[in-house]
């Protein structure tokens, strides 16, 4: 990147099975910005805590375990599970164990890119609390059902009712939580993807990122 160049922040937010994932990495790709999901170092933490046979309400323990959290470790395998999901989602609501996350993801949106752009990052309360300054914010829904069915061709081994049930208590807890719960920013670009594919979706958010943050001079 020229030193003189500014460095684009990008927010993405939304709930589970959204899309969140896949619009981000393809933005990353699109744009070349260096990307975070966010929910992994929730998922690290829980991880950890199963692991450890800990309850989200050791909350000593836990917050040792959050402390030694590093963006590094979201490339760790066993993340993805819907058991680790719903660990991460109460451990999620924890005041101070989003205290400390938190400093992790704003460390990383204003690391130095290197030779990328800028960053993605991708959570529930990126524009609202992590980045609120972000150049472009994006929150993408859709319905719980729609929602549900794509996480069930990701996790074979779990029925669609099961899946659809812990979907609906974790966007419960994390939609009411007290500490910055899932919401949408003011000025963040609302895509429901419920009747989009997966390029549509990519290439709607492209469009405003293009649009809101990047000068034609930048484009990729
Ligand atoms: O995006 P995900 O499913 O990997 O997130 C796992 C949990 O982490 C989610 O249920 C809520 C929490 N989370 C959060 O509270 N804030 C974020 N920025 C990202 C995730």
């Amino acid at each position: 990147m020229d030193k003189d160049q500014k460095k684009v922040i990008i927010a993405i937010d939304g709930p589970s099975g959204a899309g969140k994932g896949t619009v981000a990495h393809y933005l990353a790709n699109k744009f070349n910005l260096k990307i975070l999901d966010t929910g992994l170092l929730y998922r690290v933490v829980a991880k950890m805590a199963l692991q450890q046979k800990l309850g989200s309400d050791q909350l000593e323990k836990l917050i040792e375990i959050t402390r030694n959290v590093t963006v590094e470790d979201v490339t760790q395998e066993g993340l993805r599970s819907e058991k680790v999901a719903a660990m991460a989602s109460k451990i999620a609501i924890i005041p101070a164990i989003r205290t400390i996350l938190n400093q992790v993801q704003r460390d990383f949106a204003v690391s130095d890119p290197g030779d990328h752009l800028g960053v993605i990052l991708d959570g529930r309360d990126i524009g609202t609390v992590i980045y609120p300054d972000a150049d472009c914010k994006i929150y993408l829904t859709a319905d719980q059902e729609i929602r549900a069915l794509r996480r069930m061709k990701q996790e074979s081994n779990v029925c669609q009712l099961e899946i659809h049930q812990m979907m609906a208590e974790r966007d419960k807890r994390d939609s009411s939580r007290t500490t910055a719960p899932l919401n949408a920013a003011k000025d963040a670009y609302i895509i429901d993807t419920t009747h989009l594919t997966i390029d549509e979706a990519c290439k709607k958010a492209a469009y405003y990122v293009q649009n809101s943050c990047l000068p034609s001079a930048m484009t990729v």
